[in-house]
């Protein structure tokens, strides 16, 4: 299999980091291609720096031996050019993958008809620990989506969604760290008002319980309610503390995906018609 990348921002770069750290592909099957050369001075060693697109295009292309997959990450006001650019230099056995929640597969068949995926990681694949989601267009085939797959495993886990689902499923693991950093950060600063434990062990503890509240939950296969009730003996301590979250937290909980959800629409709006600008 031959991969390429294009764009080598946040996302381009970390996705041909954890590839080629992992060993997965043969040294000279990785090839990126950026707008700005500087970007591409420190590349992982055996990752190919093409001139531009449609050279990484012809060089990545899906042939009867091989398969190719084409990753765009680049922000959907570049992505137009990028495929005016090189859609005639794909070939439709490739799949093209953007990593774009916001611009539908119907906008991008303009540009390209062949096979394409959607793709959602998580800040988390810098700790190979990534929820990323993935959605396919209708002519995605199996080994499309089991070669990709293995691909996005080598940061994390993997959850196909529809594509109509991809919006939430990002708030849920795209946004969710810094959902989850906001909220234990609130948490932290009301600690810390009544303890002189010094700042940073505070944080260090509530990270600890943290991270070991959710791997307990993953390895004993337990819920939310479960670790409550565990931990929440009656008429005890802790039951007063998770009585306040379930009574004032609810609304706060609503109003958080009330507003990201409506900013996500408006994103969508506004990433559409800059896709779709002179189109
Ligand atoms: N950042 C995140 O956490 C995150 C998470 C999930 C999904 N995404 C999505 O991933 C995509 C990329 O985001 P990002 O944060 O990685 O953006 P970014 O850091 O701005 O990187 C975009 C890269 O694309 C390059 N580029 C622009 N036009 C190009 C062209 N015609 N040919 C080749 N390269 C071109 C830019 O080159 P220059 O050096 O010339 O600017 C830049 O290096 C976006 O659609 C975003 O919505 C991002």
């Amino acid at each position: 299999m031959k991969i390429g990348i294009i764009g080598y921002g946040s996302m381009g770069r970390m996705i041909t980091e954890k590839i080629a750290a992992s060993g997965s592909l043969a040294a000279g099957d990785i090839f990126v291609s950026n707008r700005s050369q500087e970007k591409l001075q420190n590349i992982p060693e055996g990752v190919i720096v093409c001139e531009n697109n449609c050279d990484l295009a012809q060089k990545v292309n899906a042939s009867e031996e091989d398969q190719g997959i084409v990753f765009l990450c680049v922000r959907p006001v570049d992505l137009k050019n990028v495929f005016s650019e090189m859609a005639t230099d794909l070939s439709s056995e490739t799949l093209v993958v953007s990593l774009n929640g916001s611009i539908t597969f119907d906008m991008l068949s303009k540009f390209f008809s062949g096979k394409m995926a959607k793709v959602i990681p998580s800040v988390t694949a810098e700790v190979n620990r990534s929820q990323t989601l993935v959605c396919y267009n209708g002519k995605a085939e199996e080994n499309d989506k089991q070669d990709l797959e293995s691909l996005l495993r080598t940061f994390g886990n993997v959850i196909e969604l529809p594509e109509d689902e991809i919006g939430m499923g990002s708030e849920l693991v795209s946004c969710m760290p810094g959902f989850i950093a906001s909220i234990f950060d609130v948490l932290c600063a009301s600690a810390k008002k009544h303890t002189s434990i010094p700042d940073d062990q505070v944080v260090k503890m509530v990270l600890q319980t943290m991270c070991a509240t959710g791997e307990l939950m993953l390895e004993k296969n337990m819920s939310f309610e479960d670790v409550v009730s565990r931990v929440a003996t009656k008429g005890g301590i802790t039951e007063e503390g998770t009585k306040v979250v379930y009574e004032a937290f609810p609304k706060t909980a609503d109003l958080l995906f009330e507003k990201t959800l409506e900013k996500r629409r408006m994103t969508a709006e506004k990433a559409k018609t800059s896709f779709e600008e002179d189109t």
